[in-house]
């Protein structure tokens, strides 16, 4: 049931007495902390099983003051902020002295995203009057697919009060789905806006608004959790084939008495006596997206040996959703052979 003023309330009295409190935003779950509370900052880690070098996004409410967060705020964010908060962009910048380093995982730079989620939205107006930063990882375990809705998050993290997490809100399903568009502005004399994490905003939206594409991460790029390769992965092996190749895939795998799941777009599925779940996905990328984890969630609990999934077409509007599925097959490369041995 979506939560009320009243549950959200006291969702903000909870993070500021240094509990943890999972809370929906437009593009997935957070796991939301005080940021300036070093102890509710490593609660997040541990809660997580996230290595305490990866930083951590920190969420602000719409209009809030950004010279509190960054010593230094160029026009391009200005821009940015502008253009598309509060969103689905977060955007990295120069820390501020003040904000603790734990927040950042170490580093000299903090990520800032303000969400566009009216629950998001009220919860940080309420905690400390708006003035307050929350860190967010999205709700899950490390390594593992975000979540989506709050029973997700339940099946992360146990109910709320009986594991690390004093509360959970619900609001109904994430509407974009995957996690936010990254843009790091730390480097802009050297190397112009770089684009960390791709997302529902996309690099030709970003160029719209600075008048220039951001460029891809270098070996120098700051530690990003979600551009390890492995990543965004759900328990059941997953392959990216072609539509072409789905049905000779199946053919082998059936032959081979394997149980699999699938997830398409344009192929019909054909019968087989190996296909155990099935998920059509929609045709247009924002409708996609909104479905992602949900199906992967779903077709992971099927109790199917591999996930088939048809790739997606490339476009720039695919690109986020792209990146989540590479990661997600990444782990799985050599696995079809294993599958297919008898
Ligand atoms: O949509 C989202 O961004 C969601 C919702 C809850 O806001 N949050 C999210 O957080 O995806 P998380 O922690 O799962 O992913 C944030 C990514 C991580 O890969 C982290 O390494 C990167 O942002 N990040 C955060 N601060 C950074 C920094 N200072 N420098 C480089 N990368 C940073
Ligand atoms: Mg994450």
């Amino acid at each position: 049931m979506t939560s009320d003023i009243g549950d959200i309330k006291h969702a903000a009295r909870l993070l500021e007495a240094g509990k943890l409190v999972a809370f929906p935003t437009e593009t997935v779950y957070g796991l939301g902390a005080d940021a300036s509370n070093p102890e509710a900052v490593a609660a997040i880690f541990a809660a997580k099983g996230r290595p305490s070098n990866h930083p951590l996004i920190v969420h602000v409410a719409h209009g809030a003051d950004l010279n509190r967060w960054t010593r230094q705020l160029p026009a391009e964010a200005i821009r940015l902020a502008t253009a598309f908060w509060p969103g689905p962009l977060t955007m990295i910048l120069p820390r501020a002295a003040v904000v603790p380093a734990a927040v950042a995982g170490g580093q000299d730079t903090i990520g800032l995203r303000c969400p566009s989620h009216p629950i998001a939205r009220t919860l940080l107006a309420e905690f400390y009057g708006g003035q307050g930063g929350i860190a967010g990882p999205s709700a899950n375990r490390f390594g593992r697919v975000s979540p989506t809705t709050a029973q997700h998050v339940i099946d992360e993290f146990g109910l709320p009060g009986a594991g690390p997490v004093a509360a959970v809100l619900d609001g109904g399903q994430s509407n974009v789905g995957i996690e936010s568009t990254i843009v790091d502005l730390t480097r802009l004399a050297s190397l112009g806006p770089v684009l960390l994490r791709p997302g529902q905003i996309s690099a030709t939206q970003i160029a719209e608004v600075l008048g220039r594409l951001p460029s891809v991460p270098d070996a120098a790029a700051p530690r990003v959790s979600g551009s390890l390769n492995a990543h965004y992965a759900p328990r059941t092996h997953l392959a990216l084939v072609t539509a072409k190749e789905i049905d000779s895939l199946m053919r082998q795998l059936e032959g081979a008495d394997r149980r699999f799941a699938l997830m398409y777009r344009s192929v019909p599925a054909t019968a087989s006596t190996g296909l155990i779940a099935a998920e059509i996905m929609p045709s247009d990328p924002d409708a996609y997206a909104h479905q992602l984890y949900a199906c992967l969630r779903a077709l992971d609990t099927s109790g199917a040996d591999l996930i088939i999934v048809e790739c997606p077409p490339l476009e720039d509007a695919w690109q986020g959703i792209n990146d989540r599925l590479r990661r997600a097959a990444f782990d799985s490369a050599g696995v079809l052979d294993r599958l297919l041995a008898r």
